[in-house]
């Protein structure tokens, strides 16, 4: 089958690797997202292990509309939907993108809505209801001139949700995207992990499962469970699958966190005992200017307030400026990585980076920079 993997701006290629590690083929980086070729397999396989995506969406069928009408026939054609959608089922649809004749999105969706729930009115006499929040179905269209792409989403809810963050901290991650920003730095266990503004502690977390291999969808349901084709028998093979994969003994250098806020070192704690990672991630409820760091020159992660959200520009010049002082003087042969998506504050670390890759953070254009230490 045919496959889109949706992710953060800036991950496209990371993203790509990812799969393409995971068994899928003819992988394509596109913009915030990729395209991809799977079997079944596979597909349980992406939603249980991959880390970067927001959504894959598994393509059900492709078509050219140019109006309301067109699309509405279209639609109905598409797909075998006495088989998938009884009226028993709730469902939803999500539309991206547009086309000649269709450029909005929310009447684009109720167009689509119109035309299954007179279809199965026509078969069943009665019709599904529309669940926005939690359908058993979630259908997704990629309006596009060059081709119409109607998907169903495995999940529904956003891969980025692994299900151990009940609690969160102020303007905290996304665990896709923070897993995507770990993979970057290429830290893999062998040295030490510190964030010293760790907030709810998510790249620690993703970085622990990466390094130990836990499959990021382990601990959470997916719509695919109740597709009308589903197999489980295959979904507990690759479920086994991901479990063997999985390495919970390694030795992994120390990984620490370090948040200032009382309330918010307790949520990391509570994040960190969720993930079952509570043997491997300390958080230490101090300003970072106390943290005395490991000996052996580590990987240092962090994502410092940057005024868009939080703090006043002014006020974070000074935390800007002593997070500098800090590497400077105690973390000599660090590597320091930093999520920025403002430049004026990080000029206040009075340090040169030597890489700089674009990211979008929830929309905010940010930059994951990176510092040698020296
Ligand atoms: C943008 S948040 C980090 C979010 C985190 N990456 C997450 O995913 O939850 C920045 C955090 O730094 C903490 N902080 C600010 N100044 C600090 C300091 N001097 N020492 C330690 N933590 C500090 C704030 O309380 C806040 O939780």
């Amino acid at each position: 089958m045919q496959g889109i993997a949706v992710f953060p701006q800036g991950l496209e290629n990371e993203g790509a690797q990812e799969l393409a590690m995971l068994g899928a083929s003819s992988v394509h980086p596109l913009k915030r997202c990729a395209s991809f070729e799977a079997d079944m397999a596979c597909l349980y396989r992406l939603h249980l292990q991959a880390r970067l995506p927001f959504r894959l969406l598994r393509e059900i069928a492709r078509f050219q509309c140019n109006s309301p009408d067109s699309l509405y026939r279209e639609v109905q054609q598409a797909f075998v939907w006495d088989r998938w959608l009884h009226p028993s089922i709730s469902f939803r649809v999500d539309v991206s993108g547009r086309c000649d004749g269709l450029t909005h999105t929310h009447f684009t969706a109720l167009q689509v809505k119109n035309a299954l729930v007179d279809l199965q009115r026509e078969f069943w006499g009665r019709r599904s209801d529309v669940n926005l929040e939690s359908p058993d179905i979630c259908l997704h269209l990629h309006l596009s001139n060059a081709g119409s792409v109607l998907s169903l989403d495995g999940s529904g809810g956003s891969l980025h949700r692994r299900g151990y963050r009940a609690a969160v901290g102020i303007a905290p991650l996304k665990e896709n995207l923070a897993a995507g920003l770990i993979r970057l730095t290429g830290w893999d266990g062998s040295v030490p992990l510190v964030d010293p503004l760790c907030g709810s502690g998510t790249y620690l977390i993703e970085a622990a499962s990466l390094a130990l291999g836990l499959a990021p969808g382990s601990r959470r349901s997916f719509l695919l469970e109740g597709w009308a084709d589903f197999d489980q028998d295959l979904w507990e093979a690759e479920k086994e699958r991901s479990l063997r994969r999985a390495k919970p003994g390694k030795h992994l250098e120390r990984i620490i966190g370090c948040e200032m806020n009382c309330e918010i070192a307790q949520q990391a704690k509570r994040n960190v005992l969720v993930a079952g990672l509570e043997k491997r991630v300390i958080i230490q409820n101090t300003h970072f200017r106390e943290l005395l760091l490991p000996s052996t020159p580590g990987v240092m992660v962090c994502n410092p307030p940057y005024g868009k959200r939080i703090g006043r520009e002014e006020d974070l010049d000074m935390l800007y400026e002593e997070l500098g002082d800090f590497v400077k003087k105690n973390a000599s042969g660090w590597q320091l990585w930093v999520l920025s998506g403002n430049q004026n504050l990080t000029r206040s670390l009075r340090m040169k980076s030597s890489r700089k890759i674009p990211v979008s953070n929830g929309g905010i254009d940010c930059r994951w920079l990176k510092y040698e230490i020296h």
